[in-house]
Formats: C-alpha cells, structure tokens, sequence
C-alpha cells in the first residue's frame, strides 16, 4: 500500500471539522448502546478536534501550550489505546481499530461518503465478526475514526491496539455495569433511623477496578469529597495533589477539576449560571443541559453515588479556539480576486 492511498481516507476525514463531527456523533447517540452513551459523549468532550488541531497548526506548540494553561497528557497520539479505556466498546478495540486501518488502507472507493454511514458501516462488520449488536460497537468506532483523523494514518497504525483492561471485567455484560454503576449505597436500618447522620455514597473513578472509589458524605462536593482518599494519585498524575481529582482553587475558577459523569448526573446540583459560564470560558462544553456529562467537582455536589472519569489533562482555551473558529470563517468569507 501506498501513503497517498492511505492519505485518501485521511483526506475523507480531514473534510470534516468540529462541527461536521458533532452533527455525526448526535446523529449516532440513538444508535449507541445505553452503556456507552454518555461515555462516547464524554470522550468526544475530552478530545476535541479543534484544540488538536490548533496545537498541530501552532508555530510555536510551546507558546500555545503555555497560553492555554494546558496541564497533563492532551495529546491522543500518546494515548490511543487508553484514552477510551472507559468506553464498554473498548472491549473490542483491536477489532474495530484493524477493520479501521483496512479499509484506510484499502484501494476501494468507501460505499458511502457520509461519516456516519461509514462509521456504521465499519461497526456493522466488527459486530457480525464478534456476534456482539452493532449499538455496542458503534461509540467505539466512532471514537476510533477521530482518533486517527487526530493522530494520522501511521501513528494509528503503529500503535498496538491491545486491550487494556482485566480479563474479568471485560467480561461483565453491559447489562450487569448499567445495574450498578452509581447505585445508592443501603444506608442499613441504623442509619434511617439516626436521621441527623449524613448519608454516605459512593463515587466511582475508574469502573474498571474496584479500588477506584472514594466516598462522599450527602451534600459535598466531588472534589472536597475526593480529597479525604489519602492514596498517593501524585506519581501518575502530578496534578493529583488531594486525591485522584486534581484541584487547584476550587471555587471554578481554574478549569482545573473537570470530570466526565457516566452515571448519576441527575444526583447533582443542577448547573449554576457561574459553572456553565465558567466551563464554556474553558472550552469543555457548551450546553444548556441543566446536568450535563461534563462539570467542574468543585462545585458539584451530590445526594448519590456517582460514577465518574478523571479526563488526562485540563486546560482554559474556549476563548482562544472561537477566535480561531471566527478567523477561519471570516477568511472563507473573504472575496477572492
Ligand atoms: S478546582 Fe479550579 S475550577 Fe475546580
């Protein structure tokens, strides 16, 4: 195979911008299993097209980095078999990820020229393969189309494509995960008598580990509530310096405790006017939703057990990136001579 008949499903991809990607993923939502709604919804927020692109554009990344405070591991080129690894789709990774790099490498004309006939295309041929239903492959593959439009024909190839997670757990049906994932803790007889003791639930992190949990009295936050896990966080994530949220003001002002919510967002407080402000400033998600999938623990408190994700980086850029969106508009708009 050739690199130009690889670039020519890159180019496919490449027509399509942030906006063209979000009309695609809203259209697949329906088809997405349960399970994996609010996860491909999540991962979607947590790699944006335009942020990657911008660092890819950037003459100086070392600049921009610095200017858009950007903390952690934001690049998906260095992740691209774990950046989804919360997704239950992740399961069948290097079957979706090889079918991806056939058809990319493939001399065939695709059959349709729509992103999401060919997302569903893909997932429909990995489903049949594993005998698994295609709702529970196409997040994952939609995933796995903008992580190589992200990271490029060659990296995405390269990169193993394992499966990350213990063999146990990846047995679990979606069926058994739904059921217990952000389910209330009994609070046992005792307790409903005593009335003046606080409930305590429990906050998910990590699904796949049953160590990855904290507990959260009634009525705190995510991140104050997260702060009482003594565990060390900090070797693998320097900005875990209380707990495996990272924090810095707590008062939303820094962007810093953004976190993804699988399972429970009904439980919290809804969106206040400063949060929703403050986390569109960011350029994590602009929404109307009063208990959208992405919020700042900060400022997030909750009556219930919660299963969250931790996003690998964080960062202030939402003013920066719509100056960029409205340049590149006003330069299409622009006569040519
Ligand atoms: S810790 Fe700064 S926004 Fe939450």
């Amino acid at each position: 195979m050739t690199t130009t008949e690889a670039t020519l499903f890159e180019a496919f991809l490449n027509q399509h911008d942030s906006d063209a990607w979000t009309d695609t993923v809203n259209r697949l939502i329906p088809k997405i299993h349960l399970v994996d709604k609010n996860a491909t919804k999540i991962w979607f927020t947590f790699f944006p097209l335009d942020l990657a692109k911008a660092l890819q554009s950037a003459e100086n990344p070392a600049e921009l980095i610095r200017k858009l405070q950007l903390k952690g591991n934001f690049y998906l080129k260095d992740q691209i078999d774990s950046s989804h690894i919360f997704l239950y789709g992740h399961r069948f990774w290097p079957e979706v990820k090889s079918a991806i790099v056939e058809q990319a490498l493939s001399n065939k004309a695709p059959a349709s020229l729509e992103l999401a006939t060919q997302i569903s295309d893909i997932a429909s041929i990995v489903a049949k393969k594993l005998s698994v239903d295609i709702s529970l492959v196409i997040g994952i593959t939609s995933v796995a189309f903008m992580t190589l439009q992200q990271v490029g024909i060659t990296a995405f190839k390269m990169s193993p494509g394992k499966v990350l997670i213990d063999a146990k757990v990846a047995k679990k049906s979606p069926e058994t995960i739904l059921e217990n994932r952000a389910k209330d803790n009994s609070q046992g007889l005792i307790m409903q008598f005593l009335r003046t003791i606080d409930k305590v639930w429990t906050v998910t992190f990590n699904e796949n580990d049953p160590q990855c949990t904290f507990k959260l009295i009634d009525g705190q936050d995510i991140a104050m509530a997260g702060a009482s896990d003594k565990r060390d966080y900090k070797a693998r994530d320097p900005r875990c310096v209380e707990g495996p949220v990272p924090v810095e003001c707590r008062s939303a002002a820094c962007g810093t405790c953004w976190v993804g919510v699988l399972g429970g967002a009904e439980k919290l407080v809804p969106v206040s006017s400063r949060e929703k402000k403050r986390i569109r400033e960011f350029g994590y998600i602009h929404t109307d939703e009063t208990h959208p999938v992405i919020r700042l623990a900060c400022v997030s408190s909750s009556s219930g057990a919660l299963s969250i994700v931790v996003p690998p980086w964080n960062g202030v850029f939402g003013r920066h990136l719509r100056k960029l969106k409205e340049a590149e508009k006003d330069s299409q708009r622009e006569p040519s001579y």
